[in-house]
C-alpha cells in the first residue's frame, strides 16, 4: 500500500537556477525543492553550501561540480545535468562517491545541428558582418564586389566529432550537395557512413581538405586546444571554422591571429573558453560570428531538456510513483 512520506523523510533537491516552473514543479511531488532565485554562476563555495543538505541536484553547465563541491555533500546521490555536454561534472569524482550523473542527449540534437548549420552559413556568407555594415550606415548602394563570401553548396564540409549532432549536420549537408568528411575518436560502421555519405579521414586531412570545418566534439583534457595555431595553419586560407561544442577546444588567441592575418577566412563561435567573457581580440574582428551559447536554444528544445533532466533526477533518486507521496 502507498504510504504518505512524512516531510522529514522526503529527499531534498537543489535546482541551481530558474528553469521552467511548470516542468520543475513535478519535483515537488517527490522532493523538497530548494530553488536558486536567479540565473547566476555559483562559485565553488556557493555550490558546496547548496549541496550540503541535499540528496540530488538539477544543474546546468554554469555549475562546476567536482571533488571539492561534493566533499561537503554527504547525502548527495544524484546530479542531473541540463545539457548534453557534461565537462562541468567531474564524473570520476562523482562515480567514486557512487553519485549518479545524468545528461540530456538526443532531445537537443536537431536544434543544435540547425544552429551549427546556420552559424556555418553566417560565417561563409558574412551575414552578421553585412548586417553591421548596413546598420552602420556604410551601405552606399548595390556593390558588385562588396562583402563576397564563400559557397556552402558543393563545398567540402569537415566535421570533427561525428556523434549525434555531427551526424545531424551531415544530414543537412546532403541537401546542399556538400562532400562530407569527418574525423572521430572511432570510425563509424560502414552503413552509418553510407547513410550520411560521410568519409572518415585523419585529423590532418580533415583540416587540410575542409572548406568549412565544424567542431562538435566533447571537451576533455584530450581535446583541450585541439584546434591550435598548428592546426589552423593546416587549414585552407579560404576556409571557415564553426564551434558549437565547447570554447576550450579552440585556442582563441591563435584563432584571432589567424583571422586577423587572413590565414583563415572566417569563423563562427557559439562557445568560449572563459564564458561569459569573450576575448577582446575576437570581438575586434569583423570576420567572425559570435553568439552567446544558444545552439540548443529553441523554446521547445529547452523545455525538452528540462523535462528529461527532471525525469532523470526522479529516476536516479529512486522516487518512482510508488516511492513517495506528496505530504498531505
Ligand atoms: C549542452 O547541452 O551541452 C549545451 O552546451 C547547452 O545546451
Amino acid at each position: 500500500a502507498l504510504r504518505a512520506a512524512s516531510v522529514a523523510e522526503r529527499p531534498r533537491v537543489w535546482v541551481s537556477q530558474p528553469l521552467f516552473d511548470d516542468i520543475v514543479s513535478r519535483l515537488h511531488a517527490y522532493f523538497d525543492v530548494v530553488q536558486a532565485p536567479d540565473v547566476r554562476e555559483h562559485d565553488e563555495a556557493a555550490i558546496a553550501a547548496a549541496l550540503r543538505e541535499v540528496d540530488g541536484a538539477l544543474v546546468t553547465l554554469n555549475e562546476r561540480i567536482g571533488e571539492r563541491e561534493i566533499a561537503s555533500a554527504p547525502k548527495l546521490r544524484a546530479v542531473a545535468n541540463v545539457g548534453v555536454g557534461y565537462d562541468n561534472l567531474d564524473v570520476g569524482a562523482l562515480q567514486s562517491r557512487g553519485i549518479v550523473a545524468t545528461n540530456t542527449p538526443d532531445v537537443l540534437t536537431e536544434t543544435t545541428a540547425d544552429f551549427g548549420f546556420a552559424l556555418m552559413m553566417a560565417a561563409a556568407r558574412r551575414i552578421t558582418e553585412s548586417e553591421r555594415h548596413l546598420r552602420g550606415g556604410k551601405w552606399t548602394g548595390w556593390n558588385f564586389k562588396g562583402l563576397l563570401g564563400a559557397d556552402l553548396h558543393r563545398s567540402t564540409l569537415g566535421i570533427l566529432g561525428m556523434g549525434r549532432i555531427g551526424q545531424g549536420i551531415a544530414k543537412r549537408a546532403s541537401g546542399f550537395d556538400m562532400q562530407v568528411l569527418y574525423h572521430n575518436r572511432s570510425r563509424l560502421p560502414a552503413d552509418v557512413e553510407g547513410a550520411y555519405k560521410a568519409s572518415y579521414v585523419d585529423f590532418d586531412t580533415l583540416l587540410a581538405r575542409a572548406d568549412h570545418l565544424v567542431l562538435v566534439l566533447p571537451y576533455s583534457p584530450q581535446t583541450h586546444h585541439i584546434v591550435d595555431a598548428a592546426a589552423l595553419a593546416k587549414m585552407k586560407p579560404t576556409a571557415t571554422l564553426t564551434n558549437i561544442a565547447r570554447g576550450g577546444i579552440v585556442d582563441e588567441a591563435a584563432l584571432a591571429e589567424a583571422l586577423g592575418s587572413g590565414r583563415l577566412a572566417a569563423a563562427a563561435l557559439d562557445v568560449f573558453e572563459g564564458e561569459p567573457a569573450v576575448d577582446p581580440r575576437l570581438l575586434a574582428l569583423d570576420n567572425i560570428v559570435l553568439t552567446p551559447h544558444i545552439a540548443s536554444g529553441s523554446l521547445s528544445t529547452r523545455r525538452a531538456m528540462v523535462t528529461l533532466a527532471v525525469d532523470n533526477l526522479i529516476a536516479a533518486l529512486g522516487a518512482g510513483p510508488d516511492a513517495g507521496r506528496p505530504p498531505t
